[in-house]
């Protein structure tokens, strides 16, 4: 099934339950959680923490979105906060192997994420371990910025490695998607769409997740 995981990003941090609550009651199957440490990407969000407390009020999948260096330092705290997918960028880390076999022993799905100029090729080692890929389509750090078509591209690719190989991974998308690319994003072949403004940035954030969903779900 395809779903949609809107970016808690763009929400109102001092309602934040409030509009989980309105996109969880619209039907999304997944929270996407973006974890900054200034250093990887020149931005600060947050950290355990703050998801940690919302765990209690929520049965979405956590899809915790690590933008840190050397993620493999605080995976043990990502999965004792709630998170169900922990994704780290594979150049964040000298060590994307024991990353991934790291999250998986705490009982959680690993994913692996590239950036914009990040070919597929440098994690084609590592694509029979994950259950999630994750592609940029905007360079990470800020909400808000214009997807870069040129990286939907690299769907087509995940896809044909996934049937040659018999590999399960959903692929995903982050970035920069709304109502007016949303077909394009979807006709690429994605599994899990991210939208933070267009969702959680939305006057009526209900609808707007539901509009998105009813798209979503014709490609079902
Ligand atoms: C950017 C984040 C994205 C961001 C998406 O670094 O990884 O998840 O929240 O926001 P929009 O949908 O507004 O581009
Ligand atoms: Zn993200």
């Amino acid at each position: 099934m395809k779903k949609l995981s809107p970016s808690m990003l763009a929400a109102d941090f001092g309602i934040l339950k409030e509009q989980i609550g309105l996109i969880e009651k619209a039907g999304a199957e997944y929270l996407h959680i973006d974890v900054m440490d200034g250093i990887f990407v020149p931005n600060i969000s947050f950290g355990a923490p703050v998801y940690k407390s919302l765990r209690k009020y929520s049965n979405m999948i956590f899809d915790v979105h690590l933008m840190i260096t050397e993620p493999i330092r605080y995976v043990e705290d990502f999965v004792k906060a709630g998170a169900d997918i922990v994704n780290f960028h594979v150049e964040a880390t000298d060590d994307p192997k024991g990353t991934i076999d790291k999250i998986k022993s705490l009982g959680v799905r690993a994913g692996i994420t590239i950036k914009p100029n990040t070919n597929v090729s440098a994690i084609e080692p590592y694509l029979g371990d994950v259950s999630l890929v994750l592609v940029m389509t905007v360079e990470p750090g800020f909400g808000g910025q214009k997807l870069m078509p040129e990286c939907l591209d690299k769907i087509s690719e995940l896809k044909r490695i996934r049937e040659e190989k018999g590999y399960d991974y959903e692929i995903e998308v982050d970035g920069g998607v709304g109502s007016g690319n949303i077909r394009q994003v979807m006709e690429s072949g994605v599994d899990v769409v991210v939208a933070g403004s267009a969702v959680m940035g939305a006057e009526d954030i209900e609808k707007a997740a539901k509009d998105m969903l009813a798209v979503i779900r014709e490609y079902d």
